[in-house]
C-alpha cells in the first residue's frame, strides 16, 4: 500500500469524522454553534466525560463558560442545512433558533435547552479546561429517538443518519450496521 505524507494539521482529517454536533448553551437566550471534534474520554460509574474543542472566539464558548452547561445534540441528516448555517453564522449577531425555525426544548437536568428536531442529546456542566477551549464536560443526563436505537445508533432512514464532517464542505453518513461474531 503506497502512502502520502500529510501536514500535522491536515492529519485530523484522517479522524475527522465522529458525528457532528450542534451544541447549545445559553438559558434566556439559548445559541447553537456545530462542532465536529467532539469526543468521549470517559465512562465513569454513573457518568461520563466529553471533550469539545472550541474556539474561544466563538460566542457559544463565553455563553458555556458563564453558565457552566451545554448540551451536544446530535442531527440527522435532514438537518445538514441547519448545520452548516448555525455552523457559519455567531450568535452575537442573530438569534439562530429564529434563523433556523429548530425548536427549543426543556432538556432534563440542565438550564440550557435541547434541539428538538435532533435525533439524540448529551447534556453536560463544565468540569474542566486543560487548555483553552478544550472543555471537558460531564454528562448529567442523556436521551435518543427510541425508534433509532437498540444498544448503539440503528438508523435506516438516511434521513436520520448521523452526519460526519470530513472537513471543508464534505460530509459522509454511516452505511449499514454491522454485527461482529
Ligand atoms: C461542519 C462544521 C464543523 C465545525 N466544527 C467546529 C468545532 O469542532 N469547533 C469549533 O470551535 N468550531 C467549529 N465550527 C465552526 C463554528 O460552528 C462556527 O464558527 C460558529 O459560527 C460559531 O458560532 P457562535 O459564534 O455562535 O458560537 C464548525 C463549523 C462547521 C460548519
Amino acid at each position: 500500500m503506497k502512502k502520502i505524507a500529510l501536514t500535522p494539521v491536515n492529519s485530523t482529517r484522517l479522524i475527522n469524522h465522529g458525528p457532528v454536533v450542534m451544541v447549545t448553551s445559553g438559558a434566556d437566550k439559548p445559541n447553537i454553534f456545530t462542532a465536529a471534534w467532539n469526543m468521549p474520554v470517559a465512562r465513569e460509574e454513573n457518568s461520563a466525560i466529553v471533550a469539545l474543542a472550541i474556539n474561544p472566539d466563538h460566542y457559544s464558548y463565553h455563553l458555556i463558560k458563564e453558565h457552566g452547561q451545554f448540551v451536544l445534540n446530535i442531527p440527522g441528516m435532514e438537518l445538514l442545512d441547519m448545520v452548516i448555517i448555525c455552523g457559519s453564522t455567531s450568535g452575537r449577531e442573530i438569534d439562530k433558533f429564529k434563523e433556523t425555525g429548530l425548536t427549543p426544548i426543556k432538556a432534563q437536568a440542565v438550564d440550557t435547552p435541547l434541539i428538538g428536531e435532533c435525533i439524540g442529546h448529551i447534556e453536560c456542566i463544565f468540569e474542566d479546561e486543560p487548555r483553552p477551549g478544550l472543555i471537558l464536560g460531564r454528562v448529567v443526563a442523556a436521551s435518543v429517538a427510541e425508534d433509532l436505537f437498540d444498544e448503539c445508533w440503528k438508523i435506516e432512514e438516511v434521513k436520520n443518519r448521523t452526519i460526519h464532517h470530513l472537513g471543508g464542505k464534505y460530509f459522509s453518513y454511516p452505511a449499514e450496521r454491522v454485527i461482529s461474531q
